[in-house]
């Protein structure tokens, strides 16, 4: 691990390595990583959150692992305000750093809750592994699960989506999660259905029509083996885990213990965050929403019913409407206007999060093509970086890199998106 020494002698508390320091060492790092990993099988390395559940544009793990390991010291606390499914959350837990995470979208927050949970040093991974192998044996193709679960209004919403077969099988899960009484089996098999969701569902066009809730046609509707698909989710996340704890370090049982006891995870909206104090962090590792691009929420379709969250609270308030840069909203005259000023916003809040001397970086899409929209959107970014001095966010640096073709094709509204910068600022 590298080793960088702290030479802010007056900052009392400030738990970040020397910026000069820092910035030499960012400067020489291959920030594409996609080539071969250079991290060794045989120490704490990047844990890949999105390998156990889809989420639309997530940032690889080797960017928040580095830029931790870089800039801070263990024990330094370490805020993702746009959390996604946790990529900065839990690189700053491997590496002995104290996480903090703001999400609006509940199918994200549950994820990283109930991973969190996963990462109890204590579990002893091959009892719940031989617990799944008992529970699955107890799955009869021939017996109807389905009239056991359809009265749940919102499960009863997932029935267009899947075959009748299909839908059995899943049902079968779903009896089996609300029924289990244990705490680390039961985020277990949350994780894994709500992942396998997507993947079993007929509707086979992208997670622009699950967003948009264009249910298949008759043609798309398919089978789909959804116990066998989660027998094998459920294997890699818990082998996975189990590696990544093999390597962490002596003091990590003593911290999650701390963690286990304290809400870090934050079902939040960053514009009116009031759960973490002013100047408590000592780097914020994020990759804000891109204007119109993608919808977190409503990407998240399936699962939220699974999990119960309607999309709809009781007080009529949706996850959606407080999703900045939301793509259903693009064609709204001031989508645009109201990016900018919700991104204002939320980098003046995040701002006085930081302790004076910490960091921040901030992974940003490169536009280049050379038409209309994305001249808006390349002046778009430019605003929003450019605006941070405004609350004390100094720019100190800029690395940039090229996207794997294989998320350049994921979608067609990324073709265009071939590079992304990641962007450091100290605070003022
Ligand atoms: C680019 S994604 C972050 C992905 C994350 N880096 C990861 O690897 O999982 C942006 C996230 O910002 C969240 N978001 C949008 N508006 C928000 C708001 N007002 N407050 C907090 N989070 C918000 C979205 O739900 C989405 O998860």
């Amino acid at each position: 691990m590298m080793k960088l020494k702290n030479s802010n002698k007056n900052m009392e508390n400030l738990l970040v390595n020397d910026i000069n320091e820092s910035k030499a060492t960012l400067k020489n790092i291959n920030w594409n990583f996609y080539q071969k990993s250079t991290f060794s099988p045989h120490e704490v390395r990047p844990f890949n959150c999105r390998r156990h559940h889809w989420f639309p544009a997530t940032f690889i793990p080797e960017i928040p692992f580095t830029l931790i390991e870089v800039l801070t010291l263990p024990n330094a606390v370490v805020y993702d305000p746009f959390a996604g499914i946790g990529t900065t959350y839990f690189q700053a837990i491997i590496l002995n750093r104290k996480p903090l995470a703001t999400e609006i979208c509940r199918v994200a927050v549950e994820y990283m809750r109930s991973l969190f949970i996963l990462f109890n040093p204590k579990i002893n991974f091959d009892d719940l592994k031989e617990k799944f192998n008992k529970m699955l044996k107890g799955f009869n193709p021939h017996e109807d699960y389905i009239s056991d679960v359809l009265e749940n209004i919102l499960i009863n919403e997932l029935k267009h989506w899947y075959s009748e077969k299909t839908l059995n099988q899943l049902s079968f899960l779903f009896i089996k999660e609300a029924s289990c009484s244990d705490k680390v089996a039961k985020a277990a098999m949350r994780i894994s259905i709500s992942q396998i969701l997507k993947t079993a569902s007929s509707q086979d066009r992208g997670w622009g029509c699950v967003a948009d809730n264009v249910l298949p046609k008759k043609e798309q509707i398919k089978d789909k083996e959804v116990v066998r698909l989660f027998e094998n989710h459920i294997s890699i996340l818990l082998e996975d885990i189990s590696e990544h704890l093999r390597y962490v370090d002596s003091m990590y049982g003593q911290r999650y213990k701390e963690l286990a006891g304290m809400e870090t995870i934050l079902y939040e909206d960053i514009r009116e965050c009031k759960m973490i104090p002013d100047n408590s962090v000592d780097l914020v590792v994020t990759s804000p929403p891109y204007p119109n691009m993608t919808d977190y929420v409503t990407s998240q379709r399936l699962s939220y019913y699974f999990l119960g969250f309607d999309l709809v609270d009781n007080k009529g308030l949706k996850d959606r409407n407080l999703e900045i840069g939301a793509r259903s909203k693009r064609s709204r005259k001031d989508s645009i206007a109201s990016y900018c000023k919700d991104m204002q916003k939320a980098n003046e809040v995040i701002s006085k999060k930081i302790k004076r001397g910490g960091y921040a970086c901030y992974v940003m899409p490169v536009f280049n093509g050379d038409n209309e929209n994305n001249r808006n959107r390349k002046r778009i970014i430019h605003k929003v970086i450019s605006s941070m001095d405004e609350y004390d966010l100094i720019k100190e640096d800029e690395y940039e890199r090229v996207l794997p073709q294989i998320r350049r094709s994921h979608n067609i509204k990324w073709a265009t998106l071939e590079r992304e910068k990641i962007y450091l600022f100290r605070r003022a």
